[in-house]
């Protein structure tokens, strides 16, 4: 939870486009020190251009998420910028496969060790720092709307999805009673540069040969997916996106939603699943049970989920102009 972002740091990876730039922006905007994290080094550089134009403090910081001893020195790089780091978003994140059958053994690698292990990486080296110094702070995770109910097509980036939402509430468990929060966040359809991106950080090593390769998007545009509609100016901006992590951060949401559209769908897939809870009457052998597994500590019942509320939202018309 940060309750004032003026002045406190911020480690944003994946931040050299897209929904990671628009949290950075949005994070700068709100008065905060900014580290922006990515492999793509030139990309970065590129990025750096728009908080010097306006004065703000940021410097760019090349890492691969999925490298360990790396990922220590780029934070030890930031602490000795700018202090203490505040805010962590595990934003670095790329997309690969089609089936789990027709993917390739290179392609599962390459999605799991970014989106997975590279959430746990950034975890496992900045929460302890934040603990340790004990002023407010929060770890934020990107998951996708993919993380939370079945897209058809897209079973690899879906199940590492599901992996950040299942870490990210345990984390979130794990850190009550704490001065760090944690929110998983689930962008819906965001204009980044995902598709161009995820071909450009693929290491050698775990590139196919006869992959499709997608030409890269213009500044701004949204992935480039063959025979798709352009959506440029349907999908949210990062900017928007931004200011809605900023609030999450500010309410402590443990679920950080940005598209109001995908209420349904949720609904639909959390009600299967109590739906297919069998309804069976209490009897003296289950009723002993239940009360062994209150030894358990959350296993059958976590109060924390309790405290998620609806926020505000923001105006439909939320001015582009602004951004
Ligand atoms: N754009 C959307 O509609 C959407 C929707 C849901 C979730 N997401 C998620 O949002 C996150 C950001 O993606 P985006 O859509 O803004 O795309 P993007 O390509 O604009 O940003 C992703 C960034 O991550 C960086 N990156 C990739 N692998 C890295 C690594 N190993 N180390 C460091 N940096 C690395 C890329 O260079 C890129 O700058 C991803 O986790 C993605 O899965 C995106």
């Amino acid at each position: 939870m940060i309750k004032n972002f003026e002045g406190k740091t911020a480690f944003i990876t994946g931040s050299a486009s897209g929904i990671g730039m628009g949290i950075a922006h949005a994070c700068a905007k709100h008065g905060m020190k900014v580290c922006i994290v990515d492999k793509r080094e030139d990309a970065l550089e590129e990025a750096l251009k728009w908080y010097k134009e306006r004065g703000y403090e940021a410097s760019a910081i090349a890492l691969d998420v999925t490298d360990r001893e790396a990922y220590v020195k780029a934070v030890e790089k930031a602490e000795e910028l700018y202090g203490n780091i505040h805010l962590l978003v595990n934003n670095a994140g790329v997309s690969a496969g089609s089936t789990v059958w027709d993917s390739s053994w290179n392609d599962w690698d390459f999605i799991m060790g970014i989106n997975c292990m590279g959430v746990v990486n950034g975890i496992k080296i900045v929460v302890p720092r934040m603990l340790k110094h004990g002023e407010e702070a929060h770890v934020v995770s990107t998951s996708s709307t993919g993380g939370v109910f079945a897209v058809a097509g897209c079973p690899l980036y879906n199940s590492t999805k599901f992996f950040v939402s299942g870490l990210m509430e345990t984390v979130a468990a794990d850190l009550e009673g704490t001065n760090v929060g944690a929110s998983v966040l689930y962008p819906g359809p965001t204009n980044s540069q995902l598709g161009f991106s995820s071909q450009a950080v693929r290491p050698d090593a775990l590139k196919d040969a006869n992959a499709p390769v997608f030409a890269p998007p213009k500044d701004g545009e949204a992935p480039a997916m063959p025979a798709m509609p352009d959506f440029t100016q349907i999908f949210m901006t990062p900017e928007e996106l931004g200011e809605r992590v900023i609030m999450g951060i500010e309410r402590n949401d443990i679920f950080i939603w940005t598209h109001p559209e995908f209420k349904a769908g949720t609904q639909l897939r959390n009600d299967a699943q109590v739906r297919a809870i069998p309804d069976e009457p209490l009897t003296e052998k289950r009723k002993e049970r239940a009360e062994a597994l209150k030894f358990f500590g959350s296993l059958t019942y976590n109060p924390m989920y309790e405290k998620q509320t609806t926020p505000p939202g923001l105006a439909e018309d939320w001015d582009r102009s602004k951004e």
